[in-house]
């Protein structure tokens, strides 16, 4: 059997160039004005207790809610119950989960069997003592055993922190300080990655608050360019060299543009070349794409793995960097790594108990039922029907999946070419289109990531999948271009 969520790999080129019309070319499409009242009427009548604590959340919490996946239009909605492929929010109404906590549980939400390890864990020696644990050890050596590139590993307590981590044992170990991402990608909200964010292109557009000096040593090139990649390395080879590349192997983010096949082997020849390491960040592809990690899917190995979501089993505290045992020595604790040098890493609550036993048995359970494979076909008939719809109703949306990681671009805004003249004056549309959808979408039942994206998870049977796709063709009946 396919030990990968992936049944078959899109053909990225013809892809991005669908993809490029639509957010560059054609009109912009959205739902008709009346039907959107219609939808939005939904929030009013049914979402009455939503509305009044994130009114009451607005004046303590900035923008009402802690989390930029929750901001939602026209305003977040309070999720009281997470079940399997289902959530509720406070007035009782229930919704098909697409968002699955922004990626995390690919079991489904509030997994069972892994929950009752956790509150076993958790009477046992409580969420954290500081001290050593051996679910520290198990779950170390349990993603070794399936990710032969992870001869370490140093567990943090989110993404963000392992990128920064990342980075800081590429630049120890080498003692070259460049970094090169690949425009459009997220890679936390460091300092020194708040650059060229969601469009390639566009450097330090949302750095506000940010020092310049802080991201004078991040560069970004554009996603599959490999001939670009190539020239910023020999530049950079004049002024003290490139520490690392580090990519979404999927392309950036989570593949919304779509990385050629060969790409990440391209990058993987020219890091050997110029003695750079090469950092995949597998938030999301790991173990979404299969226990291997999207390194396994494609045969790159690379020099570190930053892990996040699913390496907690959705539980908090989801953050790790693995690689070769002579860059990971960097890290440490407390003693000098290789050349006496050591990459400071901390954190009070990091690799506490509770985090690393949830992801050891949440990984242990994705390995049992093949929860990556479940949910990749789940992925897959989502993805082909949301394509069915476009092409029966004629419209010019491009949906695609990579097994549970499915896309469904409809203002497309991200896509947007730096160098379309109208960027700055459609972008704004084109983002309350993808509002306008995720917001329709909610009062139909769905809760999706910004509208565009969408998670699929083990407990997305047949019946949940076909259940969604009847109402996003509901919504797709009604759309305009607009004026
Ligand atoms: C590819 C990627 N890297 C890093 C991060 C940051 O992880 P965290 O939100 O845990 O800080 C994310 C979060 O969505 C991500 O998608």
């Amino acid at each position: 059997m396919n030990r990968y969520a992936i049944s078959h790999w899109p053909d990225s080129a013809e892809l991005l160039e669908r993809l490029y019309r639509l957010a560059n070319e054609l009109p912009i499409h959205q739902i008709t004005r009346e039907k959107m009242q219609e939808y939005l009427s939904y929030f009013d009548t049914k979402c009455a207790k939503s509305k009044e604590m994130i009114t009451r959340a607005q004046e303590v919490i900035p923008g009402g809610v802690q989390h930029n996946l929750a901001f939602n239009y026209p305003f977040p909605l309070a999720i009281s119950r997470a079940d399997g492929a289902y959530l509720w929010d406070i007035d009782g109404n229930r919704y098909i989960d697409f968002l699955q906590a922004g990626g995390p549980t690919l079991l489904g939400s509030n997994y069972k069997p892994v929950q009752e390890k956790v509150i076993e864990l958790i009477r046992e020696s409580g969420p954290v003592t500081g001290l050593f644990h051996e679910y520290e050890l198990k779950l170390a050596e349990l993603i070794r055993s399936h990710m032969p590139s992870v001869e370490m590993f140093r567990m943090l307590m989110s993404g963000t922190e392992a990128c920064m981590a990342a980075v800081r044992a590429a630049r120890t170990f080498t003692g070259k300080n460049f970094i090169i991402k690949i425009g459009g990608a997220y890679h936390g909200w460091s300092d020194q990655f708040v650059f060229g964010m969601r469009v390639p292109g566009l450097g330090p557009l949302d750095a506000h608050g940010i020092p310049a000096g802080c991201y004078q040593f991040t560069q970004e090139v554009f996603p599959n360019d490999i001939d670009a990649l190539q020239k910023r390395m020999e530049e950079n080879d004049k002024e003290g060299g490139t520490a690392a590349v580090i990519l979404e192997p999927l392309g950036p983010e989570s593949g919304t543009r779509p990385v050629l096949r060969d790409y990440n082997a391209q990058v993987r020849q020219l890091c050997d070349r110029f003695g750079a390491l090469l950092i995949f960040d597998e938030v999301v592809t790991g173990f979404r794409m299969g226990l291997g990690g999207a390194q396994g899917y494609f045969d790159v190995k690379p020099d570190l793995t930053v892990f996040g979501k699913c390496v907690a089993g959705g539980y908090p505290g989801a953050g790790g960097v693995g690689g070769r045992r002579d860059v990971m020595v960097c890290y440490a604790a407390g003693i000098g790594g290789p050349m006496g040098k050591r990459a400071m890493v901390g954190g009070t609550l990091s690799a506490n108990p509770l985090s690393c036993a949830a992801g050891y048995f949440a990984i242990k359970a994705i390995e049992e039922a093949g929860a990556h494979l479940k949910a990749g076909a789940a992925g897959d008939r989502l993805g082909k029907g949301l394509q069915e719809i476009f092409q029966r109703r004629k419209l010019p949306f491009v949906a695609f999946n990579h097994g549970s990681i499915c896309h469904m671009e409809t203002g497309a805004a991200m896509l947007m070419d730096i160098k379309n003249p109208n960027i700055f004056k459609e972008v704004g549309a084109r983002k309350k289109v993808m509002e306008e959808m995720g917001a329709a979408m909610t009062s139909q039942g769905i809760i999706t990531l910004a509208g565009s994206r969408l998670y699929t998870s083990m407990a997305d049977t047949d019946e949940v999948i076909d259940d969604a796709l009847e109402r996003f063709d509901r919504i797709f009946g009604d759309i305009e271009i607009k004026g």
